[in-house]
């Protein structure tokens, strides 16, 4: 499975704010990352922006994605939130729009969101949809109000500290892309003892043979850093090739080390 509508590699730009936001999304595309992603509640859309728009990178060979935050998923909220990212990011529409998280407790029901999600793909303010955070249980109802493939992708939380073996394959089944979030599982993968080892073996770093071990899974990855090196070397990690056997180490790591886990996550399927 291909697919060209999401670039495999991303920049991720959690906890970077400020001129440290600006400065990392510069040095990401400017070591050759033409996907960025960013949401409203990291308070950096702005920085992110005024750094694509100095760059002169033509608009639409960047891949460029925000999430809306669960404050505005009411009908009255979501399309003027969704506009003011716009704003902020300056341009006239985002490549993927997803729901950051679903609507803790069902607050807002998930018809009256997606329905709105639905909306500014067909007034234009994105080119494609999706999730995060979804559990399967989410992913059955947002394709009953959605239909059948207009989930691009479900975001969501996958290291080798952290395989999400079950919902991974539940959404691959359906035609649903896996980005995968905290790939490097915020810098833990670079003191496993697997990781270590193969990392030697092949004259790379953990870092990479995480990525690699993600891109061979068919899942896209979003790795932050504001070190340029590692940027780099991030970006040429979908050139490592692994073996079946490479591979399966890596899949028998997994340690349940979920870490994105807070009070208004939903029970996880
Ligand atoms: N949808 C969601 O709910 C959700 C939740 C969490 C994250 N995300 C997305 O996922 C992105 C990535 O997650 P994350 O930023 O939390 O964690 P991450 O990408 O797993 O890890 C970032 C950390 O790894 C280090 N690092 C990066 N490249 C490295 C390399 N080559 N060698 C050694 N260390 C390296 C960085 O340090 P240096 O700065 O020193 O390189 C930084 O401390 C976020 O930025 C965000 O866009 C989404």
């Amino acid at each position: 499975m291909t697919n060209l509508s999401l670039p495999s590699s991303g920049f991720g730009t959690f906890r970077l704010k400020g001129d440290q936001a600006y400065k990392a999304t510069q040095d990401a595309l400017d070591v050759g990352f033409r996907h960025i992603d960013t949401a409203q509640i990291y308070e950096n859309e702005d920085k992110v922006g005024q750094a694509i728009q100095d760059s002169d990178i033509p608009r639409d060979e960047i891949f460029l994605t925000t999430k809306v935050w669960f404050d505005n998923f009411k009908k009255e909220k979501f399309i003027d939130s969704v506009q003011d990212s716009l704003d902020h990011l300056k341009v006239s529409s985002v490549d993927l729009l997803l729901i950051h998280w679903p609507s803790p407790e069902n607050e807002v029901p998930m018809t009256e969101y997606l329905e709105q999600l639905a909306r500014c793909k067909q007034e234009g303010f994105t080119k494609n949809i999706g999730v995060s955070n979804f559990t399967k249980g989410h992913i059955d109802k947002a394709i009953e109000i959605l239909g059948e493939r207009q989930i691009l992708t479900n975001q969501i939380e996958v290291h080798p500290l952290f395989n999400n073996h079950e919902l991974v394959q539940y959404c691959q089944k359906q035609n649903i892309l896996i980005t995968a979030y905290m790939p490097l599982a915020v810098g833990k993968v670079m003191e496993n003892k697997v990781l270590k080892e193969l990392a030697e073996q092949k004259n790379t770093s953990p870092a990479s043979i995480a990525l690699a071990w993600l891109n061979m899974k068919l899942m896209i990855s979003i790795p932050s850093s504001t070190n340029k090196a590692h940027m780099a070397d991030n970006l040429a990690a979908k050139n490592i090739v692994l073996t079946d056997a490479e591979i399966a180490r890596i899949d028998n790591i997994d340690h349940q080390d979920r870490i994105v886990d807070p009070d208004f996550a939903p029970k996880w399927d």
